[in-house]
């Protein structure tokens, strides 16, 4: 039976970290998969992870099941992170939060709990999205479309072609978006454009799908977290899929949580209900280790350590994109490339052609995704003048 199965591509983001892996060449840079790198080029483990995983495993007295919706002081510790102490949605017992493996898990628990209420729902993606919203969204049978979202020649948001597009949708529809640090652009809408975003959702009652993946490592910790805040607050419904990954670098231990927002608690419970018996069907319940690393960091005097590690992070970002911009001016007087000052996160798309892409790796070794996606994070002051002059020969 398996004899017939088809050989396919690697995934086109975890293909290129094997590719850059197998790279024997000392001058290799990494802006493929988006990991936070330090000077050093490592992916270190907050200092506060470090120690809230050792406070963990000394309290820790057994190894027993948890439960399908995973950590409750984890959940409860997610719905204030991102949603903000005191709430409306919070305290008006509208909000339900499960524990997923992963914001990966998240998105995905989310698409199961819309395809059970409206089998026929419509999920709209940006162009671009992060490539594997698509499988995720779409496997479990959901149909996927597409509005338009970035402008290359000004690189930030086309907002009038987005509204444009949003403003035709039937009621009913699901639209996903990124709270900030869009990935793959990196382009994010301003606080009026989400206002604006709210009232066309409010005006054809759709479904807002948010992920938010990247929370602190764009503008702050409460600044990345505006969309949540504001659409949660106005609206009966919405989902949110948060990851744990990046803002508290604990990317293989798989920590992400949905959050679901419904008109009356009766409702909460049963979206609850509805969401503990996918996870028990997809897998069951989700690992704890690093959920309790987190409930812990919140929960303790560690989360003022951890809230400066990630100011630490998202400023070495920022000085990164300043230094990245001003050495590809100067190497390449004529392209433009200062959007990426104005962009957010850990991505910006360099606009440039796949073949130019292509020839940075094979030529350079300078490894992005085919789209010319940079994950910012990955380069270093160091070998910023390579990147910048490769970028230059590579254009010709
Ligand atoms: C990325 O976009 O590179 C990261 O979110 C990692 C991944 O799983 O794709």
């Amino acid at each position: 039976m398996l004899e017939h199965l088809d050989r396919l591509a690697p995934d086109p983001i975890l293909g290129l970290m094997a590719a850059f892996r197998a790279d024997t060449d000392p001058r290799k840079v990494d802006l493929g998969v988006g990991v936070y790198r330090d000077e050093g080029g490592e992916t270190p483990v907050m200092q506060a992870v470090r120690e809230a995983e050792r406070e963990v495993l000394e309290r820790q007295t057994t190894k027993t099941y948890v439960a399908p919706a995973g950590n409750a002081g984890f959940n409860e510790a997610i719905g204030r992170l991102v949603l903000g102490e005191g709430h409306s949605a919070l305290s008006g017992g509208r909000v339900r939060v499960v524990q997923a493996p992963g914001g990966c898990g998240a998105l995905r628990l989310g698409a199961e709990l819309i395809r059970v209420a409206a089998p026929e729902a419509v999920v709209y993606v940006s162009t671009p999205t992060w490539a594997n919203h698509v499988p995720l969204l779409s496997g479990c049978g959901l149909a996927l479309k597409r509005y338009p979202y970035f402008d290359a020649a000004t690189g930030a948001v086309a907002f009038d072609a987005m509204m444009g597009a949003l403003d035709t949708l039937p009621a009913r529809s699901v639209v996903l978006l990124h709270a900030s640090c869009h990935n793959p652009t990196g382009a994010d809408l301003a606080e009026g454009q989400w206002r604006e975003v709210l009232s066309l959702i409010q005006r054809r009652a759709l479904l807002p799908f948010i992920d938010i993946a990247y929370q602190g490592l764009g503008a702050g910790l409460d600044e990345d977290a505006f969309a949540p805040r504001l659409l949660c607050a106005q609206l009966p419904e919405a989902l949110v899929a948060v990851s744990c990954s990046k803002n508290f670098g604990l990317y293989r231990e798989r920590v992400g949580a949905l959050i679901s927002l419904s008109q009356t608690q009766t409702a909460a419970d049963a979206a609850l209900s509805q969401l503990v018996r996918i996870a028990r069907g997809l897998y069951s319940m989700p690992p704890d280790h690093g959920a309790a690393i987190v409930a812990r960091v919140l929960g303790s005097g560690l989360r003022d350590l951890w809230e400066r590690e990630l100011s630490a992070m998202r400023g070495r970002i920022l000085e990164l994109r300043a230094e990245a911009a001003r050495a590809l001016a100067a190497a390449c007087p004529r392209r433009d490339f200062s959007h990426i000052v104005r962009q957010k996160g850990m991505f910006s798309y360099l606009g440039i052609d796949q073949d130019v892409v292509r020839r940075l790796r094979d030529s350079h070794h300078v490894y992005m995704t085919d789209d010319s996606r940079i994950n910012i994070a990955g380069l270093r002051h160091e070998n910023i003048p390579h990147f910048a002059e490769a970028v230059a020969r590579a254009i010709g």
